[in-house]
């Protein structure tokens, strides 16, 4: 599964990341507020999203780096609220956004569907963060190697076409479900990377997966519909994997690392990737398929009322930029 590299890459090989500005969606726990604590200790400043209000302080004193660490809600199964948070991401990073992580999701979540009529695993996993990165793109290209991190998992290989959940209301077969948004992940990496080709753009697009990460994801949505056995059953298994700030080394390193290029794949090199320090490893042959990531494309284009334009123009670099 893992290729071969001359040698295991280590957290102490993330660069000095002063004047970097990267943002970071679900950070407000897990694998996402991992992620966002080692960045800014080295030294970027992070613009930490989460959905509620009441997280915001939380995010904002566990930076504890050097790095500035910036609060935006943001709900991402309510697109109106994601615009929103756009703007002010593009605010806060005075323009200019070196890396955004695309990070937060949900599983086995119940079956009601997003308010725009979307299971929620196709809304918060994928559509939401496809609405995101095109209403940040101004900002991601003013920078000189501007890079996106969307966060797939193992699971992604159960997944089959995510296009069937734009239209399905809340799903029924929940993991199912989950396991199409993972898949999408990658098709849309696959996806942008494309466009950005087409334009003549630098931009990175990267995925990783965290590997099995001890954190509420699944659980909590399983407890909150009443099934408490299913939850009791995931939570002693997620006790014994790996910790989130042990996992959160795996999009440091697709978000840092200025050897990987675009299309790059990463997640932890242990037995069966499920912990491990992080390495290129390779995606299922569905996640490869041109034809699937230009249908997810096209329909995302279509529902999210097209945030990528098809002739972006690319900004003058400011005065002082790197
Ligand atoms: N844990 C694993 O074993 C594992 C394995 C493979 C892949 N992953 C992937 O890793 C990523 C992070 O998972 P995790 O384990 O860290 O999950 P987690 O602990 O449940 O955290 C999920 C994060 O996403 C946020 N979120 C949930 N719904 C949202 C919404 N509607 N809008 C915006 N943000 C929302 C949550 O915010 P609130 O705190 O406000 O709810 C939280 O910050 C996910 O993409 C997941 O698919 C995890």
């Amino acid at each position: 599964m893992r290729d071969n590299e001359p040698h295991a890459w280590t957290p102490a090989e993330v660069p000095d990341l002063s004047g970097r500005t990267v943002a970071v969606t679900g950070a407000s726990r897990g694998i996402g507020a991992a992620t966002a604590e080692h960045l800014a200790r080295h030294g970027a400043h992070v613009i930490a999203l989460s959905p509620s209000r009441a997280e915001a302080r939380t995010v904002t004193a566990r930076g504890g780096g050097p790095g500035r660490v910036d609060h935006v809600e943001c709900d991402l199964a309510r697109l109106a609220q994601v615009r929103d948070a756009a703007e002010r991401i593009v605010g806060l990073a005075a323009g200019r956004l070196d890396v955004l992580v695309n990070n937060a999701g949900v599983a086995a979540a119940g079956p009601a569907p997003s308010p725009a009529g979307h299971d929620m695993h196709f809304a918060v996993n994928h559509l939401g963060h496809f609405a995101l990165t095109g209403h940040v793109l101004p900002a991601l290209l003013s920078a000189p190697e501007p890079r996106v991190v969307n966060v797939s998992s193992l699971l992604h290989r159960l997944g089959r076409d995510p296009t069937r959940r734009a239209n399905a209301g809340g799903a029924r077969l929940r993991w199912a479900a989950y396991c199409d948004s993972k898949l999408a992940n990658l098709l849309f990496t696959q996806g942008l990377l494309g466009w950005a080709h087409a334009h003549g753009l630098p931009l990175r697009a990267v995925a990783a997966h965290p590997g099995l990460v001890n954190t509420t994801l699944g659980s909590g949505a399983l407890r909150a519909d009443g099934h408490h056995i299913q939850a009791r059953l995931l939570e002693w298994a997620q006790a014994r994997w790996h910790t989130p700030a042990q996992a959160a080394w795996t999009l440091v390193r697709a978000a840092t690392d200025p050897y990987v290029t675009g299309g790059e794949f990463f997640g932890p090199g242990g037995r069966w990737e499920w912990s491990g320090s992080p390495v290129r490893v390779r995606a299922a042959r569905r996640a490869c398929d041109t034809r699937g990531a230009e249908r997810l494309w096209r329909l995302s284009q279509q529902i999210t009322e097209h945030p990528f334009p098809s002739a972006p123009g690319r900004p003058t670099p400011r005065a002082g930029a790197r």
